[in-house]
């Protein structure tokens, strides 16, 4: 096969969806996934995700009508994000997806338009960011950006408005942050910072809503099963699971370690300080926001040659000098031909990384008995054609 293309591991994928479904079957039976379409919204993904009874969790429009397009029904989405257009959401409240209303603009559009949802709405609360250690998150100074507060009266206000537009007075609750560590005592404080809200405006939540941001298919780090039953211990007594349902919104949890990029070395050379190899894959397949240290990776050797150099460095095909993908150190000596590839890339990677001067790869998926090309290469007609229209 000819790279660069990225390679998706269908059994792995399903074992990753697998391990919060089971979790949540045992623990809290009254649950969705809702995959993170922003992590990677290929196409092919979404149908396939949807055929493994997990629902779509979109932040825009356009990921909305994307997952529309891939089949989904409305009630299967969550509608998050606080850029969501005025006929999107109307229309989502109305055809009962679940919406989190996390911007005062949308509370005014749904105060104003609103008054009998069912039970589909919730409110995105912004987590006090000293419950935290320090270490686990970012943003501890000014506090996370989504979301009503607590601390001053945005989120008794949102409460109560969501509360009043809704035929049995019920309201959602969500409780996304993104964490440094993807750590189980983050989903503890989580839970806790929900005990805390839910006791102080005495709510019975239609849903509670929690992460995104898990570990998932990483060996030694924390599985479904375990951030499932930290989030039940803390909450158990607290809320009713068969009354209150559990969503969780994994994206990196479910295609990030299910997917490889397969690249080769297209030259060797010296300057007088180091060897550079060029690679026909680029840090913007693999690392659209340049801030990877380290990758897990294997080289496939096209020659027996068994030298090793001091240190090598892995650069993409763009013509920017810090398009430095990794540096090899005593590694075997690379020559034109010899493969790299990437492991474990599928968040934020294949359909985030724009075409830049070379253009969306191949994307394959690795079938028991068989290889299917998911997504074709981007043809320079394709990208003219996007920008002519
Ligand atoms: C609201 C929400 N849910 C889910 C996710 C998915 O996170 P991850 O891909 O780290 O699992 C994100 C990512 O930022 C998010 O903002």
């Amino acid at each position: 096969m000819e790279t660069p293309f990225f390679l998706i591991n269908k059994e792995e994928l399903e074992d990753n969806i697998l391990s919060f479904e089971s979790a949540l079957k045992k623990i809290w039976p009254n649950s969705r996934i809702a995959y993170s379409v922003k992590t990677n919204s290929l196409p092919w993904l979404l149908k396939h995700l949807k055929t493994q009874n997990v629902i779509a969790e979109v932040v825009s429009d356009e990921e909305y009508e994307l997952a529309l397009l891939c089949g989904y029904k409305e009630e299967e989405i969550v509608f998050n994000g606080p850029i969501k257009g005025k006929a999107a959401f109307l229309d989502s409240i109305n055809k009962n997806s679940i919406v989190n209303i996390d911007s005062q603009h949308e509370l005014e559009v749904f105060k104003s338009n609103i008054k009998e949802s069912k039970g589909n709405i919730g409110v995105r609360v912004n987590i006090d960011t000293s419950i935290f250690e320090s270490n686990d998150i970012g943003y501890i100074e000014d506090g996370f950006r989504f979301g009503f507060s607590d601390e001053n009266d945005e989120l008794s206000n949102a409460i109560e408005i969501i509360r009043f537009g809704d035929m049995n007075n019920r309201i959602g609750l969500h409780f996304h942050c993104n964490s440094v560590t993807r750590s189980l005592s983050v989903y503890r404080k989580l839970a806790e910072y929900a005990k805390f809200i839910i006791e102080k405006y005495n709510i019975s939540p239609s849903f509670i809503d929690i992460g995104g941001g898990f570990f998932g298919g990483v060996e030694g780090k924390p599985t479904g099963t375990d951030y499932i039953t930290a989030i039940h211990e803390v909450l158990k007594n607290t809320v009713n699971i068969e009354t209150t349902m559990l969503i969780v919104e994994p994206g990196s949890a479910i295609i990030g370690s299910a997917v490889e990029f397969h690249t080769s070395v297209i030259d060797t050379k010296d300057n007088d300080r180091t060897r550079i190899v060029t690679t026909d894959g680029s840090r913007i397949n693999i690392d659209p926001l340049w801030s990877k240290k380290n990758y897990t990776y294997r080289i496939e050797k096209n020659t027996e040659a068994r030298i090793k150099l001091e240190k090598q460095v892995i650069c993409g095909y763009t013509c920017m000098d810090h398009d430095r993908i990794m540096s090899l150190l005593d590694e075997n000596i690379l020559s034109i031909g010899d493969r790299l590839i990437y492991e474990k890339v599928g968040a934020y990677t294949m359909t985030f990384g724009g075409p830049f001067i070379r253009y969306f790869p191949d994307v394959y998926v690795q079938n028991k008995n068989s290889l299917d090309l998911v997504r074709k290469r981007m043809k320079v007609r394709d990208y003219y054609d996007i920008h002519t229209k």
